[in-house]
């Protein structure tokens, strides 16, 4: 495969991924723009790689060698990384001006791993490029979040993720576009339930396996809608967000969607039970104990099976014990084509991380168990199965 290498300063990780790469037992050759070569130099990449670096240099042989043709003609797939917001650009267009540009528009499999400040990330030009790519059938990966690289950048999405991410992405079979034309709503994240202006109930729900789904069904080729609640993680590229609070204001903003979708995936941790009555003022604290009054929130799902035409509808539990056999009960009460089932506790607990162990389990009490996996790939083994419950 080919690394394509462009001019932002997470190139300095090149030559490190380039090993990693190798050591999983990739061969690998370099492709580099000219800002690229400012931060990282061309005898580094072609040592690691046991190659010459294809640069604006080695572009056209003596003899008369195109190297973006030749090299595309070995190559079985490429990974652009980093990509800076211009390589976004450029593939989005179809510019061929550059070595990793010209090459990345004749090689079959192309991936992007973005890595930028998280203002650029997010601004709505780089956001349109990324989903023109995606709708050619380009991978484009998310950038992790965490600390950025140039000083006084701060945090935020824009990372370029580790390597072992960059090289699973790589290695993984590239994933069918099954959804194409398919509208897929999810829903994602805890809800809040407010007691006065200062104090309400909620869950730990990251909104994390919600937005993996968004995703996944994302580069699927869905149109892809999520309602969330108060989440810890950034929402997803690339999709439509609505973002809400309590679980009234969830269906609210459910219900006029459900009946334009074609799958729904129910992955919010809604709140059971709300306090009676929301205090206008914030409620002082008196001596002694305090009892709270809560009341039934509606059954989302429940609600919207009931409104149900040809929607397949996906829901997940959480179970300590006796798992299978109620999950199997709520997804016959909820007409559910089936329940994810995840576990609140231990290491394997779904709250927050980013890998989970789910539990497929249809009404009629049939189980799938998955092994411990990274949340995203745990998303596409869900859509796999919600796919193939579609009637043509
Ligand atoms: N759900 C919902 N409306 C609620 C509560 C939950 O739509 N008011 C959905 C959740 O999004 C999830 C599924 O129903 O998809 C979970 O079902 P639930 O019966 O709440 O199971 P658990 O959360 O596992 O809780 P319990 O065992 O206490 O019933």
């Amino acid at each position: 495969m080919v690394l394509g290498v462009t001019g932002g300063l997470a190139a300095i990780k090149a030559p490190s991924l380039v090993r990693r790469l190798r050591e999983a037992g990739v061969e690998v050759r370099v492709a580099a723009t000219d800002d690229a070569l400012r931060f990282v130099p061309a005898l580094s990449l072609a040592a690691v790689s046991g190659a010459e670096v294809f640069d604006r240099d080695a572009w056209f042989r003596p003899d008369g060698e195109a190297r973006h043709l030749s090299l595309a003609r070995w190559a079985d797939a490429m990974l652009v990384a980093p990509a800076t917001a211009d390589a976004l650009a450029a593939a989005a267009s179809g510019r061929a001006h550059d070595p990793v540009a010209a090459l990345a528009l004749s090689v079959p499999r192309v991936a992007y791993a973005p890595a930028m400040n998280a203002a650029m990330w997010r601004a709505p030009a780089v956001v349109r490029n990324v989903a023109r790519l995606r709708e050619d059938g380009r991978e484009v990966l998310e950038p992790a979040v965490g600390p950025l690289g140039t000083v006084g950048e701060g945090e935020g999405a824009g990372r370029l993720p580790d390597e072992a991410s960059l090289v699973d992405a790589l290695l993984r079979t590239p994933r069918p576009r099954d959804l194409v034309g398919r509208r897929v709503l999810v829903s994602a994240g805890p809800t809040r339930e407010w007691l006065d202006p200062v104090r309400f109930l909620s869950n730990p729900s990251s909104g994390r396996m919600g937005f993996c789904v968004a995703e996944a069904a994302r580069d699927r080729g869905a149109s892809v809608e999520v309602v969330h609640g108060p989440v810890s993680v950034p929402v997803p590229h690339g999709v439509a967000t609505c973002a809400v609070e309590s679980a009234e204001e969830m269906l609210e903003a459910l219900v006029p969607r459900f009946d334009a979708c074609d799958l729904l995936v129910m992955s919010a941790a809604v709140a059971d039970w709300r306090p009676r009555e929301r205090k206008a003022e914030k409620e002082p604290k008196r001596d002694g104990d305090a009892a709270l009054e809560l009341v039934r929130t509606p059954d989302l799902l429940e609600t919207l099976a009931g409104r149900r035409a040809r929607q397949t509808t996906v829901g997940f539990a959480m179970e300590t014990d006796q798992g299978v056999a109620r999950a199997a009960e709520k997804a016959r009460r909820k007409g559910l084509a089936f329940i994810a089932l995840n576990y609140p506790a231990g290491e394997e607990s779904a709250f927050g991380g980013d890998a989970t162990r789910l539990t497929f389990v249809t009404p009629d009490g049939v189980a799938e168990e998955l092994p411990h996996l990274r949340k995203r790939e745990a998303a596409e083994r869900l859509l796999d199965r919600a796919v193939a419950t579609f009637v043509a």
